[in-house]
């Protein structure tokens, strides 16, 4: 079994998405370990985004992710870091295949309704940052 860090951002639990999503990571094979919702900090979002410092658009995407509140999950499946990435599709909604969340409640490149970790260090340090107790 593998965890990953998805995140349900602002754009989606504004419009009233999070149950959909939810239940889509559920009829999908996961497992929600953890789930908490939350608004990120200026400075949360700077050290969760972090990797992200020299691109150009990374004040767009703090001033984004916490502009309002998010649903944080850790998920558990085999292969989660992947298989969570299949279901959320393309960054680019425009690109993301029509079963995807991206594809069905995206808004565009940036608000793009989810987040997920890319890689078992990034999978492992994300959920540390947001569930510090969790073995
Ligand atoms: P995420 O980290 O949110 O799961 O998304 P991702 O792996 O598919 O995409 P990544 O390359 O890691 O980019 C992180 C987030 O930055 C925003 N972005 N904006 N304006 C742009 O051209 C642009 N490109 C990326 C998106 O919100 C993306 O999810
Ligand atoms: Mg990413």
């Amino acid at each position: 079994m593998e965890r990953t860090l998805a995140i349900i951002k602002p754009d989606a639990v504004a419009a009233k998405n999070s149950g959909k999503i939810i239940d889509l990571i559920e009829k999908n094979g996961f497992t929600i370990v953890r789930m908490q919702k939350m608004q990120l900090s200026d400075n949360q979002a700077k050290a969760f985004y972090a990797v992200h410092k020299d691109r150009s658009f990374f004040g767009e995407m703090t001033s984004f992710i916490s502009s309002g509140p998010v649903v944080v999950m850790v998920l558990e499946k085999n292969d989660a870091i992947k298989a969570w990435r299949d279901l959320m599709g393309a960054t680019d909604p425009k690109k993301a295949a029509a079963h995807t969340i991206r594809a069905q409640f995206a808004i565009d490149i940036g608000k793009n309704a989810v987040h997920g970790s890319d890689a078992p260090e990034t999978a492992a340090q994300e959920i540390a940052f947001f569930f510090p107790d969790l073995k």
